[in-house]
């Protein structure tokens, strides 16, 4: 058994912030307030379903993750957040159309007080949305002014609601792609673009340097950079806060980097993989945008190359065609659809097709992974854990790595990453499944 780290008793309460209060973190809210009132059991959350095995199996331990690591309560989340429009949680959740109103109207009050904070929001960054309603006044205040403007909402949040701790999840939409430069090549840079509004720093990037100089650990569930980029490292370290992104791992790419690892653990090649996506919510509306979409493209399509190394395998992997598409088809709303065309080939070359067609919604896949996401932060901020969480990938399309590394996409991989880095923290064996002693992990 190794040393457990000290960790911080989760007393009081946390509250959860999401910049971007639209189809995903609603579903979110609404989500763990039905858990919370017993209607619902929060399904695909492993912080509140999974087991993890400790110890030999003849131990015969088996713990709920929840039992097994102070995480805070379901009953302790108070959430909050911004968006450029004002409809409380209640409204964007009827407007976003993921639930029956069944669902929405039995946590509708708690709900109808879940009222966003007026946006930082340029529609240089997010295109296709029109009538935004409450934005921070930009005429005359630099972006360091929006900053600190954040930093005061936290505050009365804050003491509004009588919280202990904070984390923040980005759900905004997708924002246009934008390379680092030098302005974000390191915190003294950063800080004077800030204050002389620079162009290339994006609305999610101010509420991330207010967060992280709140003490705020940073989830960012959006393909746009946001935290990953040296500058934003650099202030994590500087605080000793947590951050973690990039791009929640829900629909398609969720059953990618299901199917690719096995594919690969099979030695089997692949000659092509062409991904193609319809979908009718506000996320698909945004990403009609040719810069919003490149975002999203850029995170979709290297999550195959870490996986299938075709730097190592060359004659099975090196010449690979991955196209992905996403399409904005509103009749779809937020059930979007999913094909994926695979040209593998095996013994002698010869070549084999698989087709997916996965019919999902994209909020439902998504919600767990805001609830693990924001409880797992926390968690870390209690360990006394800051800078880049790469054990948290599990729940990434293109996870953040220190900058000598590559991303680990396999979810296989992740999932274990994740389990050893709980047992790590709290001096447990780590389970390598060395040995006729070990059985396999379910
Ligand atoms: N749904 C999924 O499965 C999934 C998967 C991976 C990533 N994502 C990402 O998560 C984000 C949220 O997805 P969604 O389906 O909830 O989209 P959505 O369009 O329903 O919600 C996004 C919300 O963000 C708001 N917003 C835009 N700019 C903002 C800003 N500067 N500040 C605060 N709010 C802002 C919008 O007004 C909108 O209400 C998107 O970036 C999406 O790409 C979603």
């Amino acid at each position: 058994m190794t040393t457990s780290t000290e960790i911080a008793p989760a007393t009081g309460k946390l509250g959860v912030l999401t910049p971007g209060m639209g189809a995903v973190a609603t579903t979110f809210i609404s989500g763990v307030l039905a858990a919370r009132k017993g209607y619902a059991d929060p399904i695909g959350s492993l912080s509140q379903m999974a087991h993890i095995r400790l110890g030999k199996r003849t131990e015969g331990r088996n713990p709920l993750i929840k039992d097994f690591v102070p995480l805070a309560s379901l009953d302790d989340l108070e959430f909050g957040g911004w968006d450029p429009y004002s409809d409380d949680a209640y409204a964007a959740a009827m407007k976003a159309g993921v639930l029956d109103s069944r669902h929405i109207e039995g946590v509708g009050d708690e709900l109808r007080a879940v009222r966003p904070m007026p946006a930082v929001f340029s529609s240089r960054w997010v295109k296709n949305l029109d009538g935004v309603d409450q934005v921070k006044d930009g005429e005359g205040r630099t972006h360091m002014d929006m900053a600190e403007a954040l930093m005061e909402d936290i505050d009365s949040f804050r003491s509004d609601k009588k919280t202990e701790r904070l984390v923040a999840v980005w759900c905004g939409s997708t924002e246009a792609y934008e390379a680092p430069s030098e302005v974000h090549a390191d915190l003294s840079s950063f800080e004077k673009g800030l204050k002389e509004s620079h162009p290339a720093i994006t609305p999610s990037q101010i509420y991330a340097y207010a967060c992280l100089k709140m003490g705020v650990p940073f989830a960012n569930g959006a393909p746009n950079l946001t935290v990953d980029i040296p500058s934003m490292v650099e202030l994590a370290s500087q605080e000793g806060v947590p951050i973690a992104g990039k791009d929640f791992k829900t629909g398609q790419t969720l059953v990618k980097t299901m199917i690719a690892p096995g594919l690969k653990s099979r030695m089997l090649g692949i000659r092509g993989w062409f991904s193609t996506n319809i979908l009718g919510n506000r996320d698909g509306e945004v990403l009609d945008d040719p810069e919003s979409f490149r975002s999203k493209e850029v995170s979709k399509l290297g999550v195959l190359e870490h996986i299938l190394q075709p730097d190592v395998y060359p004659s099975l992997y090196g010449d690979i065609y991955h196209k992905v598409r996403i399409n904005y088809y509103p009749p779809k709303g937020d059930d979007k659809e999913g094909w994926d065309n695979i040209d593998i080939f095996g013994w002698l070359g010869y070549p084999m097709q698989i087709k997916v067609d996965f019919l999902c919604k994209d909020s439902i896949l998504a919600a767990p992974i805001v609830l693990d996401l924001a409880l797992f932060m926390d968690l870390a901020a209690r360990a006394g854990k800051s800078g880049i969480q790469e054990w948290l990938s599990f729940y990434f399309k293109s996870p953040q790595v220190a900058e000598a590394l590559y991303p680990e996409n396999d979810l296989f991989i992740q999932h274990t990453k994740l389990k050893n880095n709980l047992r790590h923290m709290m001096g447990e064996d780590l389970i390598t499944h060395l040995g006729t002693e070990y059985y396999d992990e379910s």
